[in-house]
């Protein structure tokens, strides 16, 4: 009788286990993604992406999402509020330089699949063309002006 109970409750344990992996699982498949997001973007951006107020440009409704220039503003950074006459930003987009392109891939795929309906995944092979061109966009014309 107690050792049906402790496989009883072993069993338990492993049907626990089974249900907590499942849940996370089902929250957003982009898990890395989302981790990346709320850890370096959604202080400026917000949690649902939507900036803020006429200070941080909204992500959900980019016109950029979907678009290597999406990924070229998170590599390179965006610093021409003052150029196209939009100084109410408080702040600049800061450069992520750091990103490996899976981590790249993961946060372009969370951000997509959250806020674009006609969704399609970006593969590592397609992040690494977009991280290139983003590169050679530089050494043609600096994206950062210098003041
Ligand atoms: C310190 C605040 C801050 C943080 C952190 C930040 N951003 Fe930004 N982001 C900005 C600002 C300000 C702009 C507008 C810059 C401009 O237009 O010159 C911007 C612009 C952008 C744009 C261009 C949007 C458009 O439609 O033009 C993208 C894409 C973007 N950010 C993505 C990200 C991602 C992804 C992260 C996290 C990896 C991130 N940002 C983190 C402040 C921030």
């Amino acid at each position: 009788m107690i050792l049906l109970s402790f496989i009883l409750r072993k069993f338990h344990y492993w049907l626990f286990g089974i249900s907590v992996v499942a849940v996370s699982c089902h929250e957003s498949p982009y898990m890395q993604g989302k981790r990346l997001y709320e850890y370096h973007c959604q202080s400026c951006h917000m949690e649902d992406g939507q900036g803020l107020s006429r200070m941080i440009p909204s992500l959900a409704t980019s016109s950029l999402l979907g678009k290597p220039e999406f990924c070229c503003v998170i590599i390179l950074g965006k610093k021409d509020t003052i150029k196209n006459n939009v100084s109410y930003l408080a702040q600049e987009m800061p450069a992520f330089q750091s990103f490996t392109t899976t981590e790249l891939t993961n946060l372009v795929n969370y951000m997509q699949h959250r806020w674009q309906s006609d969704f399609a995944e970006t593969s590592i092979r397609e992040m690494e063309e977009m991280v290139s061109f983003c590169k050679q966009k530089t050494s043609e014309q600096p994206a950062i002006p210098e003041n």
